[in-house]
């Protein structure tokens, strides 16, 4: 099945919004797969977003990422990468509609709460990067209520 890193960064940690974006993904009808807080060393934040090192934002977003903990998670489920990116909004908060993570909790970018895979390739490398211990296999009992 599909999965998907999600990781609910520092500010969202603070602020106490872990409770409501778990609760999100869970009524959704995700499976949580894997499941951490985590204080997370530079070098780990600067490989997670390598691709944007040549940003001019690229120092600020790492600094943000190591200000505090993370919570990070794999979720599995059908489309999870699509759905959970459209679940977390547009990457500024000013374009995020109503009804997103972003859309309901975020004001800037440099402050926008959670991060979520991009495509299912980006997202099996980051939780191959997050996860290096593995993550956990079990059963969810409720599968035929959420697929046909
Ligand atoms: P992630 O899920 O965190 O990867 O966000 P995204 O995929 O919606 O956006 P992208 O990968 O392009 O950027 C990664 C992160 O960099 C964003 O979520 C922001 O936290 C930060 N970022 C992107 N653009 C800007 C910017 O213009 N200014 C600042 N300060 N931060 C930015
Ligand atoms: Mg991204």
């Amino acid at each position: 099945d599909e999965r998907s890193y999600i990781m609910i960064k520092p500010d969202g940690v603070q602020r106490g919004l872990v409770g409501e974006i778990i609760s999100r993904f869970e009524k959704r009808g995700f499976q949580l797969r894997a499941l951490k807080i985590i204080n997370v060393e530079r070098s780990l934040a600067e490989t997670h977003y390598s691709d944007l090192s040549s940003k001019p934002f690229f120092k600020d977003l790492v600094d943000y990422i190591i200000s505090g903990p993370v919570v990070c998670m794999v979720w599995e489920g059908l489309n999870v990468v699509k759905i959970g990116r459209d679940m977390i909004g547009a990457t500024k908060p000013e374009a995020s509609a109503p009804g997103t993570i972003r859309g309901d909790f975020a004001i800037q970018v440099g402050r926008n709460v959670i991060h979520g895979s991009d495509t299912v390739e980006n997202g099996q490398k980051e939780i191959a990067l997050w996860f290096p211990e593995g993550i956990v296999e079990w059963t969810p009992v409720a599968k035929p209520w959420i697929y046909e």
